[in-house]
């Protein structure tokens, strides 16, 4: 097919079906708000419909296609658009855990198999990866995304995109998008759907950085955000999405609304009804309508109004025409549909959960001893199979997820495991408490699954106490009581500010949601047969009032001198973290030493050679991260006090040393000035190497830009 069958498809259409192209419904699929208007098989047989939302499974899409492509007057195929997040029959951990593994080449695999598992069910597009770069903890769909720093949701972004798209015409990929365009996580105190007021600065270094990259990848669509940013909606936002989007990156895939958010500019205060509504959308250069039914029903009108020009509704259905050819659904509507499903992937889906665990405090007490008989596997997270599988998954089975009591048993037979809930996760009933207790008085050690809900994070679950829901502090604590050593696990889909506990258990686990291995991963870890190496991609606060809190802060007017009282910080808590980005322990010991610069001064055009030396302490193999980090000593604009510029893994054998080299390009250091221009500023830089983003413990050397570039 070439360009010109589009075009010539184009040409034959009435208004009426090229409102259709344009319109998203649901037609009783998974949905996260109300369903306007009910999409009948009369609908989309009349062809009112381009793509429906959240269907799956073989049967049910080649019923809907077939309608499409059978009963409709020019026959064109539906698209179908599911949200796979951390994979569909086949689950992987939930993105914030698989950033933390800081691994673009897994990244790409498990969306890779899991676009494979979703197109073989009847998808031709997924609703991923989400970009949303996220600083508090208090927004549930932190856990959807890859954490705080642009530069790792830069990367994240690339590796997804590649991993669903591969060859986007192929029966095994699907089209991703980059979603949510742009803000969803600095919604005001981290409440769902609430205002972002974020300044151009703020959105050029922190938000767009991870949209660029995906769309630079080749991402074929964009969902604008439901919020709005600076005042302005994003499903209205011309000047994001026609000025950012469309004309400085080129971008000319499609553009969607999220759920209802057309019909929502009304709740915005910006339309004043479902005209203006669909009329804004269209001009700010919204393609796709996902479920309000605006376009199809209200945009007639707004042309006659002369609100819109039929120029721009023949842009946004072209470009969703252009969208299926790409898929080939014109070649052969059912080339997913009927394409045998993958057999699942459990061997990747056990790597990214061994990878994904964080070990966060020790006092040595993992790996497990050899010696220990003994376990009580206590709290309400421990033997429940459907919480491993994390938030907002279609079509997993929460029976093929392996428990952490599962884990444990399958990997310890000769232990004396004993079980007890204590609470349920959410529920206040604490009368189950003194069975655990009883439990953990026999065993030599304790290990406390505790945390959230699945559907404790995801889409619409903002926390104002993001710790351990319902009465699970109460059995922590009498379980801490018992004097019996205690590991406890923390599965979650955000850092829980839990600072008690992370005092007083000899160790913390992030277990996050690490879905279908869930339990065979952890059980590998806490007994030593896998070495922890997951890192965190967003700092751990300490205190709610702690929040937003990331590593890359500008520096206070007065920085923090603990005996001044007159400087930045609070009068009731640390100003630093829980755990700082980039923090994850392992059974081994690594040292950096001897930082390198291949140059005392460098200029525009320049790469920066850093070498450090990685020394493995220990008498374990292995997998360290190092990161690299700079800091402008002084700039036109305040430099953060750290910035991420990259990243390496390295394999340590025991004993091992090994240099460990990057290479920088001078661009890498140059900021947005005050006109929001990239810009090499002289002067010198710090460039810091470290196994985390606290800065007390990093190993910095300066080097003088002596070029302005
Ligand atoms: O993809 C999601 C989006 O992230 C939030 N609203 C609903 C969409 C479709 O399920």
């Amino acid at each position: 097919m070439t360009g010109d069958f589009v075009e010539t498809l184009l040409a034959t259409m009435t208004l009426a079906e090229k409102l259709g192209q344009m319109t998203m419904s649901s037609a009783g699929g998974a949905t996260t708000g109300p369903v306007r208007g009910e999409t009948t098989t009369e609908s989309i047989g009349k062809g009112e419909v381009g793509a429906l939302l959240n269907i799956w499974g073989k049967a049910t899409t080649e019923g809907f296609q077939k309608l499409a492509v059978e009963e409709t007057r020019l026959g064109i195929p539906l698209l179908f658009g599911c949200d796979v997040l951390h994979g569909h029959n086949t689950v992987f951990p939930i993105p914030l855990a698989e950033a933390g593994l800081f691994d673009p080449d897994i990244w790409a695999r498990t969306a890779r198999a899991a676009a494979g598992e979703a197109a073989a069910d009847g998808a031709d597009l997924t609703f991923a990866p989400m970009l949303d770069t996220a600083r508090d903890p208090r927004w549930g769909r932190m856990a959807e995304g890859f954490g705080e720093d642009p530069l790792l949701g830069a990367r994240f972004a690339a590796a997804k995109v590649l991993g669903f798209q591969g060859e986007l015409s192929s029966p095994a990929s699907v089209a991703a998008t980059a979603k949510h365009f742009v803000g969803g996580g600095a919604a005001l105190a981290g409440r769902e759907y609430a205002a972002a007021d974020i300044s151009e600065r703020a959105l050029r270094e922190t938000y767009l950085p991870p949209f660029r990259a995906a769309i630079e990848a080749g991402c074929a669509a964009v969902m604008a955000a439901f919020n709005s940013v600076a005042g302005v909606p994003m499903t209205a936002h011309a000047q994001l999405l026609r000025g950012y989007l469309r004309q400085e990156l080129g971008f000319d895939g499609v553009i969607m609304s999220d759920y209802a958010a057309i019909e929502e500019l009304i709740d915005h205060g910006v339309a004043a009804d479902r005209i203006e509504a669909a009329a804004l959308a269209l001009k700010a250069g919204v393609d796709l309508d996902m479920v309000s039914g605006v376009y199809f029903s209200a945009l007639p009108e707004a042309v006659a109004r002369g609100l819109v020009a039929m120029a721009d509704i023949d842009a946004a259905a072209r470009r969703v025409l252009r969208l299926k050819q790409k898929l080939g659904l014109f070649d052969d509507p059912y080339r997913r549909i009927r394409a045998p499903a993958p057999a699942p992937d459990k061997a990747l889906a056990l790597q990214a959960a061994r990878g994904a665990i964080t070990l966060l405090a020790n006092d040595g007490i993992l790996p497990l001893d050899e010696k220990i008989r003994a376990i009580a596997v206590i709290g309400p997270l421990a033997d429940a199979r459907e919480e491993m599988v994390g938030p907002w998954t279609l079509a997993a089975d929460p029976s093929q997820c392996v428990s952490i009591l599962d884990g444990l048993r399958a990997a310890l037979p000769g232990c004396d495991i004993r079980h007890a809930p204590g609470v349920s996760i959410r529920g206040d009933d604490e009368s189950g408490i003194a069975r655990a207790q009883e439990i953990c008085t026999g065993a030599d050690v304790v290990i406390l699954c505790v945390g959230e809900a699945a559907n404790m994070s995801g889409e619409a679950s903002s926390r104002a106490h993001p710790g351990l829901p319902g009465a699970q502090r109460q059995l922590a604590e009498a379980v801490l009581a018992s004097g019996r050593p205690v590991i406890a696990l923390l599965s979650s889909g955000r850092p829980l500010i839990v600072p008690w506990l992370a005092e007083r258990a000899r160790a913390l686990v992030a277990t996050w949601f690490l879905g279908a291995a869930a339990g065979q991963a952890i059980a590998e870890v806490l007994t030593g047969r896998v070495n922890p190496t997951g890192r965190l991609p967003v700092t751990w606060p300490r205190a709610v009032g702690q929040i937003p809190i990331f590593f890359a802060e500008r520096p206070a007017s007065r920085p923090l001198k603990p005996d001044d009282p007159f400087t930045s910080k609070y009068i009731d808590t640390p100003n630093d973290p829980q755990f700082p980005f980039g923090h994850g322990l392992s059974y081994a010991m690594v040292a950096l030493n001897n930082l390198r610069l291949g140059q005392t001064e460098f200029r525009a055009g320049d790469t920066i050679r850093v070498e450090v030396e990685a020394q493995n302490l220990s008498d374990r193999a292995t997998l360290e991260t190092i990161f690299l980090f700079a800091r402008d000593r002084v700039a036109s604009v305040a430099p953060p006090l750290l910035e991420l510029k990259d990243w390496m893994k390295v394999d340590l054998s025991p004993g091992e040393k090994k240099t460990v080299v990057f290479t920088l390009a001078a661009e890498a250091l140059s900021c947005l000035g005050p006109d929001f221009a990239p810009r090499l500023e002289p002067g010198d830089f710090d460039i810091s190497v470290g196994l985390s983003a606290d800065r007390r413990k990093l190993l910095s050397a300066r080097i003088l830009c002596g070029h302005s570039g």
